[in-house]
């Protein structure tokens, strides 16, 4: 494939940069011509942000999967499109070629047919890191059907929510998952998770770790059989089905200030070429390269960049299915070993991770196949971006730091790999199509350098939100309502003098723990469900290697046992309802929590308390009872 709309030069940045903001239409249509369509579009861009509205390409009508798959297998029909590297070393790998992927991505298009899965209903998709779980995900596209994919690590609880929320009929999951040492009894989990459902009518098992699972009459079958039976009816073929460009492609739930997640929806042309476009000019992709993305295809970084950016764009990626730290901490440095990795894209927490166990687990690995290197999710620190830049750039490669979110779809700010400038912990400059405003509290822009501000955008890009599923009134209060006729990303930024982004972190109630964005509220309603817990807030603090760690203030009634094992009790609550990822890290038993007069917690004393900064804790005289605070700080949790 060729990528004419690739940036090659600095200037040619500045020039895309201007071209697109000064004429939107004329320059996403000239990019738009490189995709396949069955019919081009009637209008390149309609927008409002006042009622929030966006569509891009209206009229156009296309299949995703055509992009990812069926244009690629004339000339490139035996390159590998995914490599998958299994979690046990001894394992040996796959490799699914473009020819091979569309056909089981066809295959399993008729699986989803046979068992009732139409355009348009919404198939939720819980497994590890296997080629399945991406077969799946094409195989919805395919279709016209909606996915959904959940994390693995989420709770039966969190996953029936999200069930319900998005009405799914179907789950896509398998027996077990493995991760690292342990054995994740998926199935089990869903089977928890469909005790009060009334939606879901079939769900199909994967084969993955031969765990014993429990599968239901009418409801549960096997993925094997059901492709024997494709099988057996003759013909593999699955015409892709032809969507709309506005028709939803998937929903990805994702935590906010309020207790309960939000389905953010992306739909098909847009997402598609903003996934596409971002991989190829943040990366600088080169037509060979193996591309590694280390994130979870649940989440949104492994749906742009695992799947629909890398195969749109006709790339080899790898998939992997285990963690950077097992079976040893050069599991990282193996792989991009074995495999002659070219891009490497994963996140700071793994980083400082890694960093811990030394450059022994370096030392000896051949790196030298490696041409760029990436970070997402949080900001990356000084320290982590010099660790990567020295021992596994070896000083000669660039690194793109990629701020963006699940409602952006794609990278939003980022250096063009060798491009343009790379900036120790800064994400640098937009790309095209994006236009960012710093506003003050009250909301005005700051038009200067060298200053903080609330991050906005705007004029809409390829990739935004299009609404959260089955309520966009929430989408509207939730982006477009703090600031007039702008989208608030909720996070904070600094401008230096070139007009380089330094991400300073959420301004809102909402953590980042590893990279993974959970809600205060949604742990603290977690807290909350324990018996002997009477209230609780839940702050974040700086953490060594997951950047943010989770520290809960709880009011707890003695009278419910022995407070350190209720501790241990509260954790396992969290992990009940939400997942592992939402464990507190720290629990502080408290007589009181620091309340105003009006009830609201003052959370920024909260937080300096588990900062450790006790001494600036500000004005305490609104509070209903300041004494409560000094409390707090004595039991502080170390
Ligand atoms: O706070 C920002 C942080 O992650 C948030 C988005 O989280 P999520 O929707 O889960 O998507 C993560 C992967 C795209 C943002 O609001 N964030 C993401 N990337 C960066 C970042 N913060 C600083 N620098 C980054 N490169």
């Amino acid at each position: 494939m060729s990528y004419p709309y690739q940036i090659k030069t600095l200037d040619a940045y500045k020039k895309a940069y201007e071209e697109s903001v000064n004429n939107p239409e004329k320059f996403w249509a000239a990019v738009a011509e490189n995709f396949v369509w069955r019919k081009k579009w009637d209008k390149v861009l309609s927008w409002d942000f006042k009622d929030y509205n966006v569509k891009w390409f209206e009229g156009a009508k296309l299949n995703i999967t055509e992009n990812c798959l069926d244009r690629h297998l004339e000339k490139n029909g035996n390159t590998p499109a995914i490599i998958w590297e299994s979690n046990n070393p001894e394992e040996p790998h796959r490799v699914l070629t473009y020819k091979e992927l569309h056909f089981k991505v066809m295959q399993f298009a008729n699986v989803l047919k046979n068992n009732g899965v139409k355009k348009g209903d919404r198939v939720c998709i819980y497994m590890s890191m296997i080629p399945e779980l991406a077969i799946a995900v094409l195989a919805c596209a395919r279709i016209g059907a909606i996915h959904s994919v959940i994390f693995g690590g989420f709770s039966a609880k969190a996953i029936a929510d999200r069930l319900d929320d998005a009405k799914a009929e179907f789950i896509v999951t398998s027996d077990g998952g493995y991760r690292g040492a342990k054995n994740i009894p998926l199935k089990s989990v869903i089977d928890d998770a469909l005790v009060e459902n009334k939606t879901v009518k079939r769900v199909i098992v994967f084969t993955r770790t031969r765990t014993p699972v429990s599968m239901i009459k009418g409801r549960d079958v096997w993925w094997e059989d059901e492709i024997k039976k494709v099988e057996a009816q003759g013909n593999p073929d699955f015409p892709a089905v032809e969507m709309d460009a506005e028709d939803i492609l998937f929903i990805l739930y994702t935590s906010g200030s309020t207790g309960k997640p939000k389905g953010v929806v992306h739909t098909t042309a847009g997402y598609m070429i903003w996934a596409n476009y971002t991989f190829v000019n943040v990366f600088q992709y080169q037509q060979g390269q193996v591309h590694f993305c280390t994130a979870d295809i649940g989440w949104i970084t492994g749906h742009s960049y695992i799947v629909y950016g890398p195969l749109s764009a006709g790339a080899t990626s790898l998939m992997f299915e285990g963690i950077p730290t097992y079976p040893d901490a050069g599991r990282f440095w193996d792989v991009v070993d074995k495999h002659k990795v070219n891009i490497l894209y994963t996140a700071p927490t793994a980083i400082r991770s890694l960093m811990g166990f030394g450059l022994e687990y370096v030392n000896g690995k051949n790196l030298s196949s490696l041409q760029v290197l990436g970070s997402v999710g949080e900001p990356i620190n000084e320290e982590a971006w010099q660790w990567l830049y020295k021992n596994i750039g070896k000083e000669k490669i660039p690194i793109v730091d990629t701020w963006w979110q699940t409602e952006t779809g794609g990278i939003m700010i980022s250096n063009l790999a060798g491009v343009t400038p790379q900036k120790p912990s800064y994400a640098t400059l937009p790309l095209p199509g994006v236009q960012l405003v710093l506003v003050d509290e009250k909301g005005d822009e700051i038009k200067d350098s060298h200053v903080q501000g609330n991050l906005c955008i705007k004029a809409p890009w390829l990739g935004i939100i299009r609404t959260t599923y089955g309520d966009h009134e929430r989408c509207k209060q939730t982006y477009f309502s703090t600031y007039k006729n702008l989208y608030f990303t909720g996070d904070g930024s600094y401008r230096d003098k070139d007009g380089n982004y330094r991400i300073t972190g959420r301004v809102d109630d909402v953590l980042n723990v590893s990279g993974h964005r959970i809600g205060t509220a949604e742990v603290e309603n977690a807290i909350n469900m324990h018996a002997g817990v009477i209230e609780s807030a839940v702050v974040g603090y700086p953490h060594d290697i997951k950047g943010q760690g989770i520290y809960a203030y709880v009011i707890f009634d003695n009278t419910h046992g022995d407070p350190n094992l209720s501790k241990q009790d509260i954790i396992q609550t969290v992990s009940r309802i939400i997942g592992a990822i939402a464990k507190p890290d720290k629990i502080q038993f408290v007589p009181g929590l620091p309340k105003t007069r009006s009830g609201k917690i003052m959370r920024r004393i909260l937080r300096k308390i588990a900062e450790g900064d006790t001494n600036n804790l500000g004005d305490t005289s609104a509070l209903l009872d300041p004494s409560v605070v000094d409390v707090i700080k004595e039991g502080k949790i170390k």
